[in-house]
């Protein structure tokens, strides 16, 4: 059995972690590819509550190996920090396997993520301030340090030089911040490279390995396509390729090993950090959906902004990922609504468009087009099978299905292990 991917299919929070979790545990392997510690994964199982931000979900289950691919920014403090305090609560992290390839999320990542945002001002992206495009600015513009160099004190030592000679300037003199200290910076580093040691690995070499001996591989997903630098709300968007193309180039592994691709779609849509955000809800009714879905960010505690499900997203995710199946998460939330309005289309300027529109510019002024669907009054929370769904929380299902334009393999019913009901195995 070969790799699968899970992808968020709107913008983020689509309830990967809880996703993950169910997949996590029939695999043997489970791979971040991308993005860093800004992401937020939560999973529950028996009432306890996990946030992930840098460890892969995998890490809950005992028989998985966890890894940390090349395509993933890591800051060693924020991932140790994570790592204790999971095993103050008896989950051991042993078998984690981090890129020697990954970036590290320097201090000075950090300090310019904040002060470029400042700087920004109203035009600000919202991001997390956890230095995660600067560091993949650096990675691009080849001055990154890389998990490997903490191994080799004279090259991290001269890397670090050739920054901070640069970053320093940028901090001091145009945004009038403290320079950071280079020797301090090394001890802290090389000391995280003596805790990291035990954990570095040739990701790539050990995944193909084992999916040569016949194992399962499956590369969870952050943040998500809307949030993709290539095809998600430019510049409203996070520095990596959450998309599943973004997938194979983080965790190196070929196209032909994937045999499914799992879009993540909430039942209706949230997006925390500035952007454009068509079905975004302003009124009573987006504050309903924040209370009634706990709509908080698990990394940041902002409020997510809250709207109604946005078909052409779902359909453009669908195809810019070749979803082979979605995970419809939080169907319990709209519990109570009498009808639900969903997105089809919008209008720009008088012309409809059923795809999402060419330009970023259309996209700020695309004003949704609604349809409604009958709701359902039933607490749908000890749902079990989708044959238990109320006939007009059926029906949602299935709209939300052939308007994103592939199957739903599985609905979640609430945020527990068990409030899942599985169409199809999605393993
Ligand atoms: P992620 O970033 O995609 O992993 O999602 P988050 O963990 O940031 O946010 C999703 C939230 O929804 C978490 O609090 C989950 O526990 C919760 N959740 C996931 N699936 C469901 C579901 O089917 N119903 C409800 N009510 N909550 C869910
Ligand atoms: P998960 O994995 C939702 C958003 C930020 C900001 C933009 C850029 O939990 O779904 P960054 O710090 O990445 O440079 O911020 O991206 N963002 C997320 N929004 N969920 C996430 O992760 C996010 N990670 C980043 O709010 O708008
Ligand atoms: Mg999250």
């Amino acid at each position: 059995m070969p790799a699968i991917i899970i992808i968020g299919a709107q913008w983020g929070d689509e309830g990967k972690g809880k996703a993950a979790d169910l997949v996590g545990n029939r695999v043997d392997y489970v791979v971040r590819f991308q993005g860093g510690n800004n992401a937020g994964h939560t999973v529950v199982i028996d009432s306890e509550h996990y946030a992930l931000h840098s460890l892969p979900v995998g890490v809950l289950s005992p028989d998985v190996v966890p890894v940390i691919g090349n395509g993933v920014v890591v800051d060693p403090a924020v991932l140790f920090e994570e790592i204790r305090g999971l095993q103050e609560r008896g989950v051991t992290c042993e078998r984690l396997l981090i890129s020697a390839n990954a970036h590290l999320i320097m201090p000075y990542h950090r300090a310019l993520d904040k002060v470029s945002e400042r700087f920004l001002g109203k035009s600000r992206i919202g991001t997390t301030g956890r230095g995660i495009g600067p560091t993949y600015a650096d990675k691009i513009s080849r001055v990154g340090i890389r998990v490997q160099d903490l191994f080799d004190p004279k090259i991290l030592r001269k890397k670090l030089e050739l920054a901070l000679a640069d970053k320093n300037q940028t901090l001091t003199k145009i945004y009038n911040r403290r320079g950071l200290e280079l020797e301090q910076i090394l001890d802290e580093y090389l000391g995280y490279g003596e805790q990291l040691r035990p954990y570095v690995a040739d990701t790539s070499l050990a995944l193909n390995r084992a999916l040569d001996e016949g194992k399962t591989v499956y590369l969870e997903g952050s943040q998500a396509t809307l949030l993709d630098v290539d095809h998600g709300t430019y510049p409203f968007v996070t520095s990596s390729n959450p998309t599943s193309g973004g997938a194979l180039a983080g965790a190196g592994i070929g196209p032909t090993r994937i045999s499914k691709i799992v879009g993540i779609l909430k039942s209706y849509t949230t997006r925390v950090g500035a952007g454009p955000f068509p079905t975004e809800l302003t009124d009573d009714m987006g504050d309903w959906l924040r209370q009634s879905g706990h709509e908080y960010g698990v990394t940041t505690g902002r409020n997510r902004r809250c709207g109604w499900f946005d078909a052409p997203i779902a359909r453009y995710s669908t195809r810019v990922n070749g979803i082979t199946d979605f995970f419809l998460t939080k169907l319990d939330v709209l519990s109570g609504l009498e009808s639900i309005p969903v997105c089809v289309a919008y209008d720009v300027d008088g012309v409809r468009h059923d795809e999402l529109p060419m330009t970023q510019t259309e996209f700020h002024r695309a004003v949704p087009i609604y349809e409604s669907f009958p709701g359902w009054g039933e607490d749908i929370s000890l749902a079990r099978s989708f044959e238990d769904l109320p006939k007009n929380a059926q029906d949602y299902v299935n709209t939300i299905a052939e308007l994103s334009g592939a199957p739903i393999s599985a609905v979640g019913v609430g945020p527990g292990r068990e409030q899942t009901l599985e169409l199809r195995s999605l393993v």
